[in-house]
């Protein structure tokens, strides 16, 4: 049921404390999701985006009871995704006439997920809603934050709310609807790793856009995103981090990521992190098993590295499943100004090492030398070479 958050908002979403995976299986979930929906109130009364579909008959039935749904006079959608709009074709059985606001790319979307023809009003950026009692929402257009069709709304009343979408979410459920409330460490792993996952590839316009809306000087007392927390204390903190995550993010970490078939990559992998290590004492080195840790765990990592460090033993002249699937990820994520090398293990043909040496280049890391191979398992001297190689390496970084 609704939450009530400020005197005009009310919150009406869904807490999917089930959600494991999100887009399919492309994007892990730990500690599941929320699909934030809002109702704004003044004399009219706006609702902000649906739920996912599976949730449709529960938020529905949830609105019939409060406010009910004869008391919704606008329906708002700032994105369009299936995790926000699901639930549309359920209610606009139910409402048909209400106006639907969106952007010009909002209803295309709707038109093509659901086939709807809806009673469309389409705005742009600077375009109001007022709905009486002096509370006005403001449209700001927010293409590619992460869809062409996505904005954000802005309320001018309690201080100011931006309801922001994807934009500053994070997966988690909680019961409690505020960041304030949550362990931190979870809320901001959880909001980082939505960020390099998500949004990272939009980086340049993440940047543009906050820039912008900061040079409205709007008050701002609340960001409602549509996914997890809300912030409400201090929301400029989410703000100056995402400025700093679309800045080619980076701490002193170094990741080391591996396939292994039996072994010797794998003790590669571990010579060469320490090695890293006796270099660099101050740097933050961690070392995983892409076929076994999760794979946005790892690019999360990533996202956090200066550096990274990627083997695969050679497998039909090629090189493993989960290191190609990976950095073929890590390409289209687009990270910046990151180091990186090869490694890899093989038996006879050995390409291994240089295949992912050029999946490294092709997905944007800057590759520092060749990468270091070894034939069959690894003697004490080639693992006296791989803890050399991952010294050398933060030399050339
Ligand atoms: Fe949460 Fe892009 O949908």
């Amino acid at each position: 049921m609704g939450k009530k958050m400020t005197e005009h908002v009310e919150w009406t979403g869904k807490i999917d404390w089930e959600l494991k995976t999100f887009h399919g299986h492309e994007l892990s979930t730990h500690r599941g999701s929320s699909y934030n929906s809002y109702l704004v109130k003044g004399e009219k009364t706006a609702l902000l985006d649906t739920v996912w579909g599976p949730y449709r008959k529960e938020f529905v039935d949830n609105l019939q009871v409060s406010p009910g749904l004869d008391k919704i006079d606008y329906v708002i959608m700032n994105h369009n995704e299936p995790d926000h709009s699901g639930s549309l074709p359920e209610l606009m059985k139910k409402i048909p006439d209400v106006p639907v606001y969106c952007t010009a790319n909002g209803e295309k979307i709707i038109r093509g997920e659901y086939h709807l023809d809806l009673n469309f009003h389409v705005v742009k950026t600077g375009d109001t809603l007022d709905l009486g009692d002096g509370v006005v929402l403001t449209f700001i257009e927010a293409p590619m934050l992460h869809w062409p069709d996505t904005m954000f709304t802005y309320l001018n009343a309690d201080g100011g709310i931006l309801f922001s979408n994807d934009g500053f979410g994070q997966h988690l459920a909680a019961n409690e609807l505020y960041a304030d409330t949550a362990d931190e460490s979870e809320l901001y792993y959880e909001a980082m790793k939505y960020y390099a996952n998500i949004l990272n590839t939009y980086s340049p316009m993440v940047t543009a856009k906050i820039k912008a809306i900061l040079g409205m000087n709007l008050p701002l007392s609340i960001i409602a995103p549509s996914h997890g927390l809300i912030w409400r204390k201090d929301p400029q903190q989410i703000v100056n981090k995402y400025l700093e995550w679309a800045d080619a993010y980076q701490e002193d970490r170094i990741t080391v990521i591996y396939d292994t078939m039996w072994n010797s990559t794998r003790r590669m992998a571990e010579c060469i992190s320490e090695g890293i290590g006796e270099a660099s004492p101050g740097t933050t080195v961690k070392v995983m098993d892409a076929s076994v840790a999760d794979k946005n765990d790892i690019l999360t990592e990533i996202f956090r590295s200066k550096a990274i460090v990627v083997g695969s033993p050679t497998i039909n002249n090629t090189v493993s499943y989960a290191i190609a699937g990976l950095l073929d990820m890590a390409k289209g994520l687009k990270f910046k100004k990151k180091k990186a090398a090869a490694f890899g293990s093989y038996g006879w043909s050995g390409e291994g090492c240089k295949v992912v040496t050029g999946f490294l280049k092709e997905a944007g890391f800057d590759v520092v030398n060749d990468g270091i191979r070894v034939m069959w398992a690894p003697d004490q001297a080639a693992l006296d070479s791989c803890t050399e190689f991952g010294r050398e390496f933060v030399k050339a970084l």
